[in-house]
């Protein structure tokens, strides 16, 4: 049995380590790396503090349009298969690059599975809906993580090929808590015994209008305690383009985290403001409360748990509705509880063998 992984951008990576580990036992497992995230701090250093084996390929595709970088990437994947000769494709979540391996397995036939399945904003302006929609309905098995997800996928239409694992980010959140225990809070100097907020923006809909942005800034300089900023590269560029400046006000901003380090900066904070997909979830499975600089999230539990506020266009109000939020503990466990790596291989390897 040979299956193929495909991945590409840092969320990815998380994804990969915990599925990495449970597909080894049971089958040739080869990484591809497209290239669309390149930098150290978004890449490497994922695959050495997650453990991971180096990619048997790296397609090196880097950044583009959207067209330009899927189109790059969508050939060179068909290049790979074609030499693999593999029995399934693994793809991961909504980027670029799983929609590009999602074309190129469904064109040349070969099984596809797509772990993360169902996840919907229902926001057709952003290119991960557009990724998720197409990967989920290029997909023979729809590995969902959550029942909002399943409900999505059924509704589509998807249901006969869709199974509920869990959500795989949790397995590693969950390890790299109890992993990080008692370990120092890696906070700049100026931090150091302050309680502070932890924020990253990435999103084109934040990034990409300087007047939004600027707001966006303006407000996280009027928190309450100070914030260390995570700074995305697009946001780096933007900022200088825009001729706004990120060390203003409370604003301390540093360059990417890598994930021991993210987790430790989670729980050493009083609190989380984010675009990111990933960190709304991580910061209500580390229970820190969160405010999220979007109009809709697809992990409509963290909001329903009492965990997490859609800013909106409330741009200008991040502090007060920071200051609103009094998350109560929960013990409901609506992304599993750290097991879905093992549960999708069962689902991959039963959906391969019904083939046999
Ligand atoms: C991608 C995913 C997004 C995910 C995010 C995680 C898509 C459409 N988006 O967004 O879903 O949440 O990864 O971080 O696939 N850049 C660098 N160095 C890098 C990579 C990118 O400087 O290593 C810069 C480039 O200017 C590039 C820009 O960041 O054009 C955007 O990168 P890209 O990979 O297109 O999308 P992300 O915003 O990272």
């Amino acid at each position: 049995m040979k299956i193929i992984s495909v991945v590409g951008a840092r969320p990815q990576f998380v994804k990969l380590a915990p599925m990495a580990r449970a597909l080894a036992p049971h089958a040739e497992h080869v990484i591809v790396h497209t290239g669309q995230h390149y930098d150290p701090m978004l890449s490497a250093s994922f695959f050495s503090e997650l453990d991971i084996a180096t990619p048997n390929h790296h397609l090196a595709i880097g950044s583009g349009t959207h067209g330009h970088q899927t189109g790059a990437m969508l050939a060179a994947l068909e290049d790979v298969f074609a030499v693999e000769n593999a029995d399934s494709v693994l793809v991961y979540g909504d980027t670029n690059s799983t929609v590009a391996a999602a074309i190129a397995a469904t064109k040349m036939q070969i099984r596809l599975h797509h772990l993360e399945a169902g996840l919907r904003s229902f926001n057709r302006a952003m290119p991960e809906e557009h990724n998720r929609v197409l990967t989920d309905h290029s997909a023979d098995l729809c590995l969902a993580p959550t029942e909002v997800a399943m409900a999505h996928l059924a509704s589509e239409g998807l249901g006969a090929r869709s199974v509920l694992v869990g959500d795989v980010m949790t397995d590693v959140v969950l390890e790299t808590r109890d992993r990080v225990a008692g370990s120092p809070c890696p906070v700049p100097d100026a931090l150091r015994g302050r309680p502070f907020y932890l924020a990253t923006l990435h999103r084109p809909s934040n990034t990409d209008d300087a007047e939004r942005l600027g707001r966006i800034l303006r407000s996280l300089s009027r928190l309450e305690h100070p914030v260390l900023l995570l700074a995305h590269p697009r946001l780096l560029v933007r900022v200088h383009d825009f001729g706004l400046d990120l060390a203003d006000g409370r604003i301390h901003a540093v360059g990417a985290a890598s994930y021991p380090d993210l987790v430790r900066l989670v729980l050493g904070s009083a609190g989380v403001i984010t675009d990111s997909g990933g960190l709304q979830k991580e910061s209500f499975l580390l229970q820190r409360p969160c405010v999220t600089v979007r109009s809709e999230t697809e992990w409509t539990e963290t909001v329903d748990l009492g965990w997490n506020t859609l800013a909106g266009d409330r741009i200008d109000e991040i502090p007060s509705i920071l200051q609103g939020l009094d998350p109560v503990a929960t013990t409901e466990a609506p992304y599993g509880t750290g097991d879905a790596a093992i549960r999708a291989t069962e689902a991959i390897l039963n959906d391969l063998a019904g083939l046999a």
